[in-house]
């Protein structure tokens, strides 16, 4: 096989594969401190999909009003129903301060209040003395936060020398005797194949939204580097955990901004009745996102959804100064122009629950240093191999993630991966060769698919998988249609040993790109869904009609998923239920009171 493929050889100190935001803080964060780093991604950096995120990053500054990191640190534990670690989260919150306060100094352009501190916006479950009062706790870029801290940090990556390599589609790890040693990338512009060699490869190649018909992801967010984890024969945590956000815009899909509701703006159904006051009493249409999603299903199944078919409702900002909208929402306005044809100055937006991020991923510890469970210990760290971002699972996030806590788990998580390289990395360190055949499955697998000459259209498959996740993998989940989904998935997942494709060059092949990407969303597909069966309680963005309590007498513990022979194996991992300082306490489960 190596004989049909040139492979050009590299050598880096790290590797981060994925140039989104969590890819490019950890990318110059390696090269400021003297790392020879190269950030290989599969679109221009400034593409990836944190450029789509709107309302803003936490932080626990107080320029808005009295905050404090422990409060922030007290919605977030309460926010995952108690399945974050709380170590991490500890890390995250009391970090969130330097971390924003460093991308200012870099050169974020912030929105700024009158006294020309950074604007803060209220987000969902975002409290003040441990769920008193309301936070205005999220740092603002008007509604284009993620595509200002985007473009900010490629610019410091270019300013540290970072290596890019865009447009490389990174097919396989390379594992030796249980430690990551590189990976294996396929140029798309010349058709080159390429050997990586690192220390220290970082995945931060995003969620994996992309297995659901509907949701806020790009076409590209298609868990590459959670696929090639479980390929690796290591495992993915907390799969079953799928944030739908209240606000996708009816039909489209596209995001509008929770900060919506953080500026005053609010959700009725077909009686025009602002419904989340019977929800949530205390936080209404700033509960967090688990439960205004799961509020939005219910009035629809109640019959009191919007339009011809009953099925969303309306999100208003009419009553709202048109001059704040015009200041603070300039992007969610051109959206619902451009995706529902109205003038939010004039008419609600429709809107329905949309996949939106992944809590589950890649297990890590808060140094973002990958963990698998191995001889009795569920914290063994794999060697060479981190993970950040929406492709990681710390946890920070447990069963729901509070709005604007991902933009923060990017630079908080981005930045640790970092600190920790320079602590275990001399700069410039000589590689060993890699060892015979180190890459032959990865290019074999390749090769298989790039003359794969089935029956079946790579796009008809996905949509089958797609349709089969939206239905049986949805907000509210029964034992039932969690079963069916199973069968389905893995004959839909079967059915790809029958893939045609019809492109076999290696320039610019998008027929063999999105082959390779199905072939990675359909293993994330199955063990979703198996996790999502296996868990008989409801959790955060986990809510089962037929196990409607949470239970944490037997579940307050991680599933940790496997693929072996194709079926999923399942074990678990401990809760973190410890703090990493004496500054904070433990914060126990107790009933959540929204
Ligand atoms: O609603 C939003 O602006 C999304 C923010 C987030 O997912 O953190």
């Amino acid at each position: 096989m190596k004989d049909k493929y040139k492979i050009i050889e590299h050598e880096y100190d790290v590797v981060v594969v994925g140039a989104g935001g969590a890819g490019l803080r950890a990318t110059f964060g390696m090269a400021e401190k003297g790392l020879k780093t190269a950030c290989i991604s599969k679109v221009f950096p400034t593409r990836s999909h944190t450029v789509a995120a709107q309302g803003g990053i936490s932080a626990a500054l107080g320029n808005n009003g009295e905050d404090d990191w422990r409060w922030h640190m007290y919605d977030t534990v309460k926010g995952s129903d108690w399945l974050g670690d709380q170590d991490a989260i500890e890390y995250m919150c009391r970090e969130a301060i330097p971390a924003v306060l460093e991308l200012e100094h870099y050169g974020v352009p912030f929105s700024r209040n009158e006294d020309g501190k950074i604007y803060q916006r209220a987000f969902g479950g975002m409290t003040t003395h441990f769920g008193e009062g309301t936070a205005q706790r999220t740092c603002a870029a008007a509604d284009v936060t993620g595509h200002a801290i985007l473009h900010t940090l490629y610019q410091q990556s270019l300013k540290h020398e970072a290596e890019f390599f865009i447009e490389y589609i990174v097919i396989d790890l390379i594992m030796e005797e249980g430690a990551c040693r590189g990976v294996l990338a396929w140029c798309l512009d010349d058709g080159s194949m390429h050997v990586f060699k690192a220390h220290t490869v970082i995945i931060a190649t995003g969620g994996y939204g992309r297995c659901f018909f509907s949701c806020t992801s790009a076409h590209t967010v298609t868990g590459d580097g959670s696929a090639m984890v479980l390929r690796a024969g290591l495992p993915l945590q907390d799969m079953e955990f799928i944030q739908f956000h209240p606000t996708g815009i009816y039909g489209a899909g596209c995001l509008i901004s929770e900060g919506v509701r953080g500026e005053g703006g609010y959700l009725t159904n077909s009686k025009g009745e602002r419904f989340m006051e019977e929800y949530a009493p205390h936080a209404k249409d700033l509960a967090s996102r688990d439960v205004v999603s799961r509020a939005i299903t219910m009035e629809v199944n109640a019959g009191r959804g919007i339009g011809e078919h009953k099925d969303h409702a309306y999100l208003h900002v009419e009553h709202l100064d048109p001059e704040i909208i015009n200041e603070r929402l300039p992007g969610i306005s051109e959206l619902a122009r451009i995706f529902a044809g109205i003038d939010v100055t004039k008419e609600p937006i429709p809107v329905i629950p949309t996949v939106h991020y992944n809590m589950g991923g890649i297990p890590t510890n808060y140094k973002a240093e990958v963990v698998t469970l191995k001889d009795g210990n569920p914290d063994t760290v794999v060697s060479g191999l981190m993970a950040i971002g929406e492709a990681a699972c710390v946890s920070v996030h447990g069963a729901n993630r509070l709005g604007s806590n991902s933009l923060l788990d990017l630079v908080v998580f981005g930045r640790a991966a970092a600190i920790r390289c320079a602590e275990l990395i001399k700069p410039g360190t000589p590689h060993k060769p890699l060892q015979e055949g180190a890459y032959d499955k990865a290019l074999a697998r390749f090769d298989r698919l790039r003359f794969a000459e089935g029956s079946l259209k790579t796009a008809d498959i996905r949509l089958d998988m797609q349709k089969a996740m939206q239905k049986h993998a949805a907000v509210f989940r029964t034992q039932d249609m969690l079963t069916q989904g199973e069968q389905k998935i893995a004959e839909i997942r079967a059915s790809f040993a029958d893939v045609q494709i019809s492109d076999h060059s290696l320039i610019w092949n998008t027929d063999l790109v999105e082959t390779l990407e199905l072939e990675n969303l359909l293993d994330l597909s199955m063990v979703t869904m198996s996790a999502a069966s296996n868990r008989t309680e409801s959790r955060g963005g986990h809510a089962r009609d037929d196990f409607p309590d949470r239970d944490d007498e037997n579940w307050l513990k991680h599933s940790v998923l496997w693929i072996e022979d194709d079926k999923v194996k399942i074990d678990y991992r401990p809760v973190h239920m410890y703090t990493l300082t004496d500054e904070v306490d433990v914060i126990p489960p107790k009933k959540r009171v929204y």
